[in-house]
């Protein structure tokens, strides 16, 4: 039988004494709840990553679908960034407080929080850069961005957003088993330490990255990358080409 690798953290919270077990719990269930909703939009999104294998098109009618849903005010205040700023405020709580102390030492648990490293640093330049534009100066953040910002610094860009699908999806899949168990629930064992979990990762990271190369052009014609609002807007900030 496979080791589990998702237990509970719940039970690392007892190293501590009665005040602290208990605000590290408290600290936990917040963590697992905001976790929880914000992963909703980010399946979502990446999903939308996805798409772009379909055609420009597919990709550019799914965006203005899921928009309704995550650029509504209330969306985007209660499902995205509340809970985004109140996960990431949790974890850098817990941080400071124990640091890695006592902090499950296996493998899944590590690229847990590997990746939430990785993400809290990366996401606020992420949502300036995407989200700045269409509400500073009314920039259309559509299929052509992606495909300028590849155009524009391809080696940093390919990587970036590779990076970034593999952290989040990694940090959202693996943190919803995190959460259930939180909250009680049980996990399937192929899903706690067997191979499904890695073949579901691998599985959707791959789709995410063949969208990404269509932004390109290496899966079909796209539109000329320059020909955009976001491009026009960002060589006009950056002096680039
Ligand atoms: C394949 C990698 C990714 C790509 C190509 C990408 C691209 C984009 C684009 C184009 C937008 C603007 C959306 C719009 O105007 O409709 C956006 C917004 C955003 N992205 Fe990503 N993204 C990626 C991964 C991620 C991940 C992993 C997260 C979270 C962990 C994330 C969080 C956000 C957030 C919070 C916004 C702002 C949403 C809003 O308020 O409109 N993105 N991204």
């Amino acid at each position: 039988m496979p080791d589990p690798e998702i237990r509970s953290p719940l039970p690392i919270a007892r190293s501590l004494d009665a005040g602290s077990a208990r605000s590290e719990r408290r600290l936990l269930r917040v963590q697992a709840i905001s976790g929880s909703i914000f992963l909703l939009f980010t399946l979502v999104h990446l999903a939308n990553t996805g798409i772009a294998a379909l055609g420009v098109e597919a990709y550019s009618d799914y965006q203005h679908a899921a928009r309704r849903f995550y650029q509504h005010p209330l969306g985007e205040l209660g499902l995205m960034a509340a809970p985004l700023v109140v996960h990431a405020g949790a974890a850098i709580a817990r941080l400071r407080r124990s640091g890695l102390r006592g902090r499950n030492r296996r493998l899944r648990s590590r690229l847990h929080r590997l990746s939430g490293y990785f993400l809290l640093v990366v996401i606020g330049g992420h949502v300036a850069a995407t989200r700045g534009p269409s509400l500073l100066a009314g920039v259309d953040v559509g299929f052509g961005a992606i495909s300028y910002t590849f155009l524009w610094m391809p080696y940093w860009f390919y990587p970036y957003y590779t990076a970034l699908a593999l952290a989040g999806l990694y940090h959202g899949l693996n943190g919803a088993l995190v959460a259930a168990s939180v909250f009680g629930l049980r996990v399937p064992q192929a899903l706690r330490g067997g191979p499904a979990f890695w073949l579901a990762w691998a599985g959707a990271a791959g789709a995410v990255v063949i969208g990404l190369l269509a932004f390109g052009g290496a899966l079909y014609a796209v539109p000329d990358p320059r020909a955009n609002d976001y491009a026009r807007f960002m060589i006009e900030l950056t002096g680039g080409r």
